[in-house]
């Protein structure tokens, strides 16, 4: 793993933008793995930028995107669907076709084999070639809580209740927040062939210690990247401070 220190949030988003874009310019078909949160907004802020520069030189129109995760039950169309997360933060402001974005569907009337439908599509595109990821505060890594095998693929899950709690910022109260989600797994994440993970804030700054300093183990998922060969992890200094 190899962790890159940034003074602040922007200059983070701004660094993990230009990642992505070199990812596009060289791969202009590239397809990427895609995270939502509170994390990755600046980055998706930065990349909406160098879309609409005058001189238009980062285009997704032969990228596609696999997001990480969904929650069950919400329509895509729901306001706090991570379709609509997307939407709003990324799809609609560039200039990726709607045919080559995919989340998990919450709404599938039978999950489990949504689950099995979203790894064979995974497979289909060809695999993930940059994976986003952000990190809960209890080492989660897209909805694997602590406890996942390491050989998981999409599945359902039930979410942690301090998850539940961190997200209900986005909700009018902690009972609408799902109590299930569908992730991608935790052996999905790893069979991407590069891992970008992102933190800032002083609330990661624990995990990103803990994460530095724990052996591998399925109590602490985020471990799990100590087994993937081209893991990047870029942190602002407050997610830094307890290194
Ligand atoms: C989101 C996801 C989650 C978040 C994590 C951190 O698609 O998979 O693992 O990345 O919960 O969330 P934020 O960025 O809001 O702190």
């Amino acid at each position: 793993m190899n962790i890159i220190e940034f003074e602040n949030k922007d200059q983070l988003g701004k660094e993990a933008a230009a990642l992505i874009a070199r990812t596009i310019a060289s791969k202009p078909d590239a397809v990427l793995g895609l995270a939502t949160g509170g994390t990755p907004i600046d980055t998706y802020k930065e990349l909406i930028q160098l879309h609409q520069a005058k001189e238009k030189e980062l285009s997704f129109k032969q990228t596609r995107t696999v997001n990480l995760d969904e929650y069950a039950g919400l329509h895509p169309d729901h306001k706090n669907s991570y379709m609509t997360y997307m939407k709003r933060h990324l799809f609609d402001h560039i200039d990726l076709p709607q045919d080559q974005y995919f989340l998990p569907n919450g709404a599938a009337s039978n999950l489990e084999e949504e689950c099995l439908r979203y790894d064979q599509l995974i497979q289909n595109v060809g695999g993930i070639d940059l994976q986003l990821l952000g990190i809960g505060q209890n080492g989660h890594i897209g909805f694997n809580e602590p406890g996942t095998s390491f050989d998981s693929k999409t599945h359902v899950v039930q979410l942690d209740e301090n998850t539940r709690q961190a997200n209900a910022r986005y909700f009018s109260s902690i009972d609408e927040v799902p109590t299930h989600a569908i992730t991608m797994g935790i052996a999905s994440i790893l069979s991407s062939k590069k891992i970008l993970l992102l933190a800032s804030g002083k609330s990661k700054a624990k995990v990103i210690q803990y994460l530095e300093q724990t052996e591998i183990h399925p109590d602490f998922p985020a471990s799990a990247l100590k087994l993937h060969q081209d893991v990047t992890i870029f942190i602002d200094r407050e997610a830094g401070s307890l290194r």
